[in-house]
């Protein structure tokens, strides 16, 4: 029977390969999900089959009540919402397999292998972590409690090298002595050290974050799998650690900024943080305006940004994009790897509203055909086309690859207000002459700009 319990977590080890190379496009990201999903579900029916697992009743609970929580919850989760919700299912992830270490040294102490007891330190120590980071940058996101700016204290780096310290001194005493007491203290300090490394990291880098405290799940949980001696625990851990680890480098990557510079000097901008435009003038359009200027182009570009999911306008975009093409225009999505809030926001709204892939362009396709393209309607966006990110290097941003949407013959922005985007930095674009703003709510501007299409 372990043997062939052995095959099939090899079998799902490869369904968790295949699904990460599976998650990287998104043609294969449903083929790829499911592929996951469907691994997990032999992995954990195949476990009820192995020497030693009781309380097969209880454990059949758990699952039910898991299920009633998390299967309704995603459901219900609007597309904004969606990195608020990683992060709560990934601190449960490295507050789960904390637990399980936590249980295993108590249920073989006074005496675990002296391998096990490192495992078990590592396992509670990082899953508690995960747990009370995700848990800070759940409430960040949801502006619930404790905002999305950064909350900072002086000396908070040396404070958190402290605890760090107390936890690493606390392993050594659990590994060398033992105790119950001493593990237990560790757990709480890991918690603080959780809350205290987050709380000073700003609004619009809380995604990098959750990304980071992803990947420290997934050790947790590679770690648990030494603890109890199950390889695709380890195998689904180390996979988790990995691609974790390098989706936030691929993010900083994408923001243009160091990590460091992400974790430890936090930008921390937030949308209200508006910056006084006066002294300078916009140019408004009217939707009767803009949509003739649509509809006579040769070429148009749709830039999708947060604004987009806010506005849930992801069905009226199209709508306008299929009434441009049926008349003849050339029509592409200009895609920014970092646009909305989470990675793949805008792919994953735009296949909601069956954008076909083949009109999306990512910003290395994309911004030698702005060049050539006549408006460059940029929906809701706002960082990912800030020319100060490429022209200003006394910006924040400086150094974040954009789309250059500047280099279009004109660029309409829909949004509401002048007021910045995530990072709290003015855009100057907004200002220039060949920028016309249509203000207002993204799916209401666009609902009227359909309808003005339509009689052109
Ligand atoms: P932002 O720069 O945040 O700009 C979004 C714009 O949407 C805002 O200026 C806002 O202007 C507008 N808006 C909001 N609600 C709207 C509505 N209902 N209708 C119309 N407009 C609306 O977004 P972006 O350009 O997508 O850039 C993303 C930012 O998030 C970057 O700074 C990026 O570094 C950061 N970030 C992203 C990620 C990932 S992985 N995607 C991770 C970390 C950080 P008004 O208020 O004037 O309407």
């Amino acid at each position: 029977m372990t043997l062939a319990i052995g095959y099939v977590y090899l079998i799902t080890a490869i369904c968790f390969i295949l699904a990460l190379k599976g998650l990287s496009s998104p043609r294969s990201a449903r083929l790829g999900n499911l592929l996951g999903a469907l691994g997990m579900l032999a992995a954990v029916a195949v476990t009820f089959l192995a020497p030693g697992v009781g309380n097969t009743a209880w454990i059949l609970v758990a699952m039910a009540v898991g299920t009633a929580i998390g299967v309704p919850a995603a459901r219900a989760v609007p597309m904004t919402a969606i990195p608020q919700m990683v992060a709560a299912f990934n601190g449960v992830g490295g507050g789960a397999a904390a637990v399980v270490a936590i249980a295993d040294y108590l249920r073989s102490s006074p005496e675990p292998a002296a391998g096990t007891a490192t495992a078990v330190l590592f396992s509670a120590a990082i899953g508690c972590i995960s747990l009370a980071g995700s848990a800070i940058t759940f409430l960040k996101l949801q502006e619930a409690l404790i905002g999305g700016r950064p909350i900072t204290y002086p000396g908070q780096s040396a404070f958190n090298a402290v605890l760090l310290a107390v936890i690493v001194a606390l392993g050594v005493v659990v590994a060398t002595a033992g105790g119950t007491l001493p593990l237990a203290i560790l757990a709480g300090v890991s918690l603080v050290l959780g809350v205290t490394f987050v709380l000073p990291i700003g609004g619009a880098d809380v995604p990098v974050a959750i990304s980071l405290l992803n990947s420290f799940t997934g050790l947790a949980v590679a770690a648990s799998g030494f603890v109890l001696s199950n390889t695709l625990l380890i195998v689904a851990g180390t996979l988790v650690g990995a691609s974790g680890t390098l989706l936030t480098r691929l993010m900083s990557q994408a923001m243009g900024r160091p990590l460091t510079n992400i974790l430890f000097g936090a930008l921390g901008g937030t949308a209200s943080e508006a910056v006084a435009q006066e002294g300078r003038t916009v140019r408004r359009g009217t939707p009767e305006d803009i949509a003739t200027m649509l509809a006579y182009s040769r070429k148009v570009a749709v830039v999708p940004g947060y604004g987009l999911a806010v506005a849930q306008a992801q069905h009226t975009v199209r709508e306008l994009t299929d009434l441009l093409e049926a008349r003849g225009v050339e029509v592409f999505y200009a895609i920014h790897p970092v646009a909305g809030r989470m990675p793949g926001h805008m792919n994953v709204l735009l296949a909601e509203a069956n954008v076909s892939y083949d009109h999306l362009k990512d910003l290395d396709q994309a911004n030698p055909e702005l060049a050539t393209t006549d408006v460059a309607l940029v929906v809701g966006a706002n960082d990912v086309v800030n020319p100060a990110a490429r022209d200003d290097p006394g910006s924040p941003i400086y150094g974040m690859p954009i789309l250059e949407v500047d280099q279009a013959g004109t660029v309409v922005f829909l949004k509401r207000s002048l007021r910045p985007g995530f990072a709290g930095v003015d855009n100057a674009l907004l200002f220039h002459p060949r920028t016309i703003m249509l203000f207002g709510d993204a799916k209401e501007s666009l609902t009227q700009l359909v309808a003005r299409v339509k009689e052109a």
